[in-house]
């Protein structure tokens, strides 16, 4: 990597998933690091291979399809961390080790409950081990931002004496602010003694919602590797932005003078994936990616716009894979209609795949008059969230009934995995608790609604409607579905039984806990 360019690292898949309420299935980790393979983002940390099994297997798949970025696993300064990341990493084209230990007072004693020297003497033992693995690692002093300075340099020392490349400085509790930030990735370039040809990363949290900034800091300081999620995901109130760090460089080219070797136009369909199988909808006024981001909604703006885009527009929304609400097919268009704009959009689906999506599609073009490419999108990953060979029940025939004078009730057909047909019905406070009733009288585990949301893929009476649910089993952990449907009732149906499929796969998978997290 040259001077002039800036490493993105995503986790998402780690640090993301360590949003509460996330969780992954092995396949849909997969389907969002092709994903961000074509976004072109350097490197993919694809997990954290010792936490669960559903981890290690997450990982090792990863590493053995993605072929145009690094991959990377988490792992503490223990060997059996190491051992494991090196294991999952077996077969990936650039594999990478990123180990990370506590550095602050704070952690050292009250988490880790260990003096400065062990901390010194695991994280060098870890590199180490690590090193006989694989050429590139990367070390992180988790809290770095709170840690001693004096401590902070000696640590970082005798971890690239080791043989760390990459050094990490994480903002884990998101406590800097930008010009300290800024400033003590300055000193630690100046006064780090084997600093030369070492990678300087930042991981900045944004619990002062300071993270974008902070990291954008940092490379006006010498940082040349920034981490961050896809829409801001991760712990507590998240990561850094990638899609907006990303787009600080590349609109404020004039000010930064770096590059990053990222296809910007895959932003938006990323950002979607990304919400979609995540579970959780993005706010309109999100930057970059948000609904309203390039919309203009006053008079006195809508006027100059019109005379000249650059008076109320820094960036064309195309450049981020903006797509709007373009009119592509309806209910006329065939399978060959299909099939073209959905290669346009970059989908390559078989004919069985084809097939499937051409139901849902002809289902959805007979009740609304124009399906857009967000309509598609939106059919295509709950198609992908669904794999018809997981699938423990699926919908038959729904019927529900409800009004201010009736007493709400669901007649539900539901279909198992042994294609045996099964009839259930309840009646509920409202539609959705009747349908959720009725599927709960045919599972034999404990699965409690606990978020339910309902979102417009795009604008219009006729828009297809988006479900978002999370149920909680006994142990307190939650899983997320997903339901897109023209009738919500419909959709709340399908997102619940998404929930329930995900959940038995997830226990198949032995993801043991959603969102591994790091600090488990
Ligand atoms: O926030 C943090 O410190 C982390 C480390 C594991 C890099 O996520
Ligand atoms: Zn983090």
């Amino acid at each position: 990597m040259d001077k002039d360019s800036v490493i993105i690292f995503d986790t998402t898949l780690r640090d993301g998933e360590q949003s509460a309420g996330a969780g992954l299935t092995v396949d849909e980790k997969l389907i969002i690091a092709k994903q961000l393979e074509s976004l072109g983002v350097d490197v993919i940390e694809a997990g954290f291979a010792v936490s669960s099994t559903g981890d290690f297997n997450a990982v090792s798949l990863i590493a053995e399809t993605v072929k145009n970025c690094k991959v990377a696993s988490l792992a503490r300064v223990v060997e059996k961390d190491i051992d494991k990341a090196a294991q999952a990493l077996e077969k990936a084209v650039d594999p990478r080790i990123h180990t990370f230990v506590s550095s602050s007072a704070i952690h050292m004693e009250h988490q880790m409950r260990k003096d400065p020297e062990e901390i010194i003497e695991m994280a060098v033992k870890a590199v180490s081990r690590a090193k006989k693995y694989v050429d590139d690692v990367e070390f992180s002093p988790m809290d770095a931002t709170r840690t001693d300075m004096d401590f902070l340099i000696t640590l970082l020392e005798e971890t690239i004496n080791a043989g760390a490349t990459t050094i990490n400085i994480p903002d884990t509790v998101g406590y800097s602010v930008s010009k300290e930030f800024g400033e003590s990735i300055k000193l630690i370039m100046n006064n780090v003694k084997n600093i030369d040809g070492i990678i300087v990363s930042v991981h900045c949290h944004n619990d002062l919602g300071l993270a974008v900034s902070n990291s954008l800091s940092a490379v006006e300081n010498g940082a040349r590797q920034i981490e961050g999620c896809i829409n801001g995901l991760g712990e507590r109130a998240g990561n850094a932005a990638l899609e907006e760090v990303i787009m600080g460089l590349e609109v404020r080219k004039d000010h930064f003078n770096l590059k990053t070797r990222v296809n910007t136009s895959e932003i938006g369909p990323t950002s979607r994936m990304v919400s979609n199988i995540f579970g959780f909808p993005m706010q309109a006024n999100k930057a970059i990616v948000g609904q309203n981001a390039f919309r203009h909604s006053s008079g006195i703006h809508q006027d100059a716009f019109l005379k000249d885009k650059s008076t109320f527009e820094i960036m064309e929304p195309e450049t981020v894979g903006w797509r709007g609400e373009a009119l592509v097919l309806g209910k006329l268009s065939g399978r060959a209609g299909l099939k073209s704009r959905l290669k346009d959009l970059g989908y390559d689906f078989d004919e069985d795949q084809l097939n499937s999506l051409f139901i849902k599609f002809k289902d959805l073009a007979d009740s609304k008059k124009e399906v857009t490419d967000m309509d598609l999108e939106s059919i295509i990953l709950e198609h992908s969230r669904s794999d018809k060979n997981k699938q423990f029940l699926t919908l038959g025939n729904i019927e529900v009934q409800c009004g201010n004078k009736k007493e709400p009730r669901a007649l539900i057909e539901l279909i198992d995995e042994n294609g045996k047909n099964i009839k259930t019905e309840s009646s509920g406070t409202g539609p959705v608790d009747a349908v959720c009733k009725a599927i709960d009288k045919v599972i034999s585990f404990v699965s409690k609604l606990t978020e339910f949301s309902v979102n417009s893929v795009t604008e219009g009476i006729d828009a297809l409607g988006e479900v978002t649910i999370r149920v909680e089993n006994e142990k307190g952990r939650t899983f997320t579905g997903i339901g897109s449907d023209s009738d919500i009732v419909v959709a709340s149906a399908k997102a619940y039984l998404n929930a329930i499929n995900r959940q038995v796969q997830m226990m198949n998978e032995g993801s043991e806990s959603p969102g591994s997290g790091a600090g488990r």
